[in-house]
């Protein structure tokens, strides 16, 4: 086992140099209103033909009427594609690169949650590679290509999905593969809080904890770079400041413009640091389940953070200081309990335990969980995060197999801070 790990940690030390080289060259714009913007930033680029891809609710709204009037009166050609509901299929990316050269787009505005941009990059993948199918682009730095311009405009606060290198699709039957190329990263995020004025509290809670995960997954990792770890912080302070603002909707437009910067940061830290076991477990989790990836990395997070231990207490008692959860006289195991107990705390302000395991009663039709799935869950989330991700604590299959039975099974005791 000991040799097992030396291998792994060489093998992290390695992408982590990687990751020193690449570079990101993604260009922000923020505030609000911004999003009618776009097509003065196409004009000077001289792009006179756009695909936008977007989803079936936001084709309706006010935001998206406005912006094609602009289109329209600054005589720019469009057409708009929103196959694209809560989850994209390869179909749906073909679907887009099709429109796309049948008329002859020259760049793509993605404006939605993380599956309409993770379509936008998966379509834009395909465009570079006009001969090859999407199918076969699946996996990691497989586009090779200079993918057209794409502006992003996200419609939650969380998935990062306007700033990673990834995106999440489904095959033909129906399984979640990924595109991975630091190529299809887009060009242009535009962060406008107007974008999610008017979202649900269940969205709001799990993306927003969703972007807690990422910042704090990427800050643990014992392979970390300095602008990384700078990004995390940044993310979690402003998580932590703007949570309760943004998910009570008192309608302030700091706080909404704040937690875009915070999903946005958190995305390009764990893009440079990678992610861990909250999310190789909560993948699995969701895959077996069909279950939503925020409300199930909520629920991972605390019970991974508490098994690692010792090991991340320094950086979770920083995180602790810098976000203000700290006491005057706390030890550093005590600052890193506070830490996780408002983790916790969150998921049981947001409801969001009680619908975890109502949802989880429910696809099982209260039969408990079988023996053979906490298996192949973990065995699933072993695969996807051993070797690559540098994790602080490197977890075995019967370790992962003893903390998601923990996970199913347990109730929502929830401490006081
Ligand atoms: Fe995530």
């Amino acid at each position: 086992m000991i040799f097992r790990n030396f291998c792994y940690r060489i093998c992290q030390g390695v992408l982590l140099q990687v990751m020193h080289i690449i570079r990101y060259n993604n260009k922000v714009i923020s505030g609000r209103e911004t999003i009618y913007w776009i097509p003065d930033m196409l004009e000077k680029q001289n792009i006179k033909n756009v695909l936008i891809i977007t989803g079936p609710n936001i084709v309706k709204s006010a935001v998206f009427n406005k912006i094609i009037s602009i289109f329209k009166k600054k005589g720019l050609k469009f057409t708009v594609f929103y196959g694209t509901s809560t989850e994209t299929g390869i179909e749906s990316v073909e679907r887009a690169r099709k429109l796309y050269f049948t008329k002859g787009c020259g760049a793509i505005i993605a404006i939605g949650g993380g599956s309409v941009i993770d379509c936008a990059k998966a379509a834009a993948a395909g465009i570079a590679n006009p001969n090859k199918s999407i199918n076969s682009l699946l996996g990691y730095q497989k586009v090779k290509r200079k993918i057209p311009v794409i502006v992003a405009v996200p419609a939650t606060a969380g998935t990062g999905a306007e700033v990673t290198a990834c995106a999440v699709i489904k095959d033909i039957n129906g399984n979640k593969k990924i595109i991975a190329d630091t190529r299809i990263s887009p060009q242009y995020a535009v962060l406008d809080p107007i974008m999610t004025e008017s979202l649900s509290k269940n969205l709001i809670a799990y993306t927003s904890m969703d972007a807690l995960t990422h910042a704090t997954e990427s800050y643990i990792n014992k392979y970390s770079l300095k602008k990384a770890r700078t990004d995390a912080e940044t993310a979690v302070k402003l998580i932590v400041k703007n949570i309760m603002s943004v998910y009570y909707q008192d309608g302030k437009v700091s706080s909404r413009k704040n937690m875009l910067k915070a999903s946005y940061l958190a995305g390009r830290a764990f893009m440079r640091t990678s992610l861990g076991y909250v999310h190789s477990i909560s993948h699995a989790i969701g895959g077996r389940y069909d279950l939503p990836h925020g409300m199930v990395v909520s629920i991972v997070l605390p019970y991974v953070l508490e098994w690692y231990g010792r090991c991340i207490y320094k950086k979770l008692a920083k995180l602790s200081d810098i976000t203000g959860l700290s006491k005057y006289g706390m030890t550093k195991t005590q600052k890193a309990t506070t830490y996780i107990n408002f983790i916790k705390m969150l998921n049981h302000r947001f409801g969001i335990d009680s619908s975890f395991y109502k949802a989880l009663a429910d696809k099982t039709n209260n039969g408990g969980i079988s023996k053979k799935d906490i298996t192949n869950i973990s065995k699933r989330a072993i695969a996807e995060a051993n070797p690559y991700y540098p994790v602080p604590k490197i977890m075995s299959l019967r370790e992962c197999k003893y903390l998601v039975r923990i996970i199913l099974n347990s109730s929502s005791a929830i401490p006081s801070i």
